[in-house]
């Protein structure tokens, strides 16, 4: 069996890591590798595919599938696996946990506070009243608003089709997310970037929000409109925004984000894929396919997720 690692960086720890889960596989690296039964990609250039005629399968290194999605020489007809969790659930918990800990007590405002000699001291609050929305409900968004409310947050989800999970107040389509909107103190994204949830966060929505909530976007730059955004933080309705994601990444050094005082950026980090992890559940899935079973987390590329 042949498969060939795909990926602009560490591909020689690919090639290591997933040879230990998978010695019985040759394995190739590279755009210009032989043709193989199974790809592993992130970002492969668009002539890859020409290169690559007999795939049973196509596995993309990230959770999000949009920009393999988006590639015109994508093979429709070859199945396409992205990763679930694979150590990143974790890590969008930590992310998660420190915004809503930062918000929930007041931290913004006793450093502007500090910053000003004023010692202010505010109202104790509840987790239970302080209420905290998730968008997309999947492996990682699932997993986080877990963890929020095992923590005594309120926590609000929002998903496509009805969701139930224990100690979660679930909604789902339109009215359904006007409803989270309206009682997030701090707004959590972990939508995939798919035709409908693109600008999803745009003015009307975000004027939805309480006055002073917290927009955090771990999931793609595109699903806000970066000009409401700009004018809700501008106007303080949005008080801040923490944002790892961007429609043009590295963000350009000339775009306003940058020096907002309301703006909280990382390099797209919230959540990286695990090496480890990640090469056992790739040869795991192929393992799967090469015994005709069934394997999961297989994209449905009329939905775009
Ligand atoms: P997932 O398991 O596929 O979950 C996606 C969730 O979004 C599901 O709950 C789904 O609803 C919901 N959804 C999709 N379209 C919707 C729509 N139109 N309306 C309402 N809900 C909708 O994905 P995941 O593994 O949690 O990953 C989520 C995203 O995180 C990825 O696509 C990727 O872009 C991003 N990500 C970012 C980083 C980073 O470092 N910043 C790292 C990893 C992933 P249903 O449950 O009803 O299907
Ligand atoms: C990273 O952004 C991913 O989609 O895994």
């Amino acid at each position: 069996m042949d498969v060939v690692i795909c990926t602009a960086v560490v591909q020689d720890a690919w090639r290591e890591a997933l040879a230990e889960h998978l010695p019985e596989a040759r394995i190739h690296i590279g755009a210009d590798a032989p043709p193989s039964d199974y790809a592993v990609v992130w970002k492969p250039p668009a002539e890859f595919f020409a290169r690559q005629p007999r795939l049973k399968a196509l596995f993309s290194l990230g959770a999000g599938v949009d920009s393999l999605l988006a590639i015109p020489t994508l093979p429709r007809d070859v199945p396409l696996v992205r990763m679930e969790d694979a150590g990143m659930a974790d890590q969008m918990v930590e992310y998660a946990l420190y915004v809503a800990l930062r918000e929930f007590r007041r931290m913004p405002e006793y450093e502007a506070a500090q910053a000003a000699g004023r010692w202010a001291p505010r109202h104790a609050r509840t987790r239970g009243g302080f209420t905290v929305g998730v968008l997309g409900l999947g492996v990682l968004g699932g997993e986080v608003a877990r963890a929020l409310s095992a923590f005594g947050f309120d926590v609000a989800g929002w998903s496509r089709a009805p969701k139930t999970i224990d100690g979660v107040h679930t909604e789902h389509g339109e009215a359904g997310l006007d409803a989270v909107l309206a009682r997030s103190r701090v707004l959590l994204c972990f939508l995939p970037r798919t035709p409908h949830t693109e600008r999803i966060l745009d003015a009307a929505r975000l004027a939805r929000l309480p006055a002073g909530a917290a927009v955090v976007n771990l999931a793609r730059g595109e699903l806000i409109d970066d000009a409401a955004l700009l004018e809700a933080l501008d106007r303080g309705h949005v008080a801040r925004a923490y944002l790892d994601v961007f429609a043009q990444e590295p963000l350009p050094a000339d775009h306003r984000y940058w020096h907002h005082p309301g703006v909280h950026i990382t390099p797209h980090v919230a959540a990286l894929t695990d090496v480890a992890i990640a090469s056992a559940q790739v040869a795991d899935k192929i393992r799967r396919f090469e015994a005709g079973e069934a394997v999961g987390g297989i994209v449905d590329p009329g939905r775009g997720y």
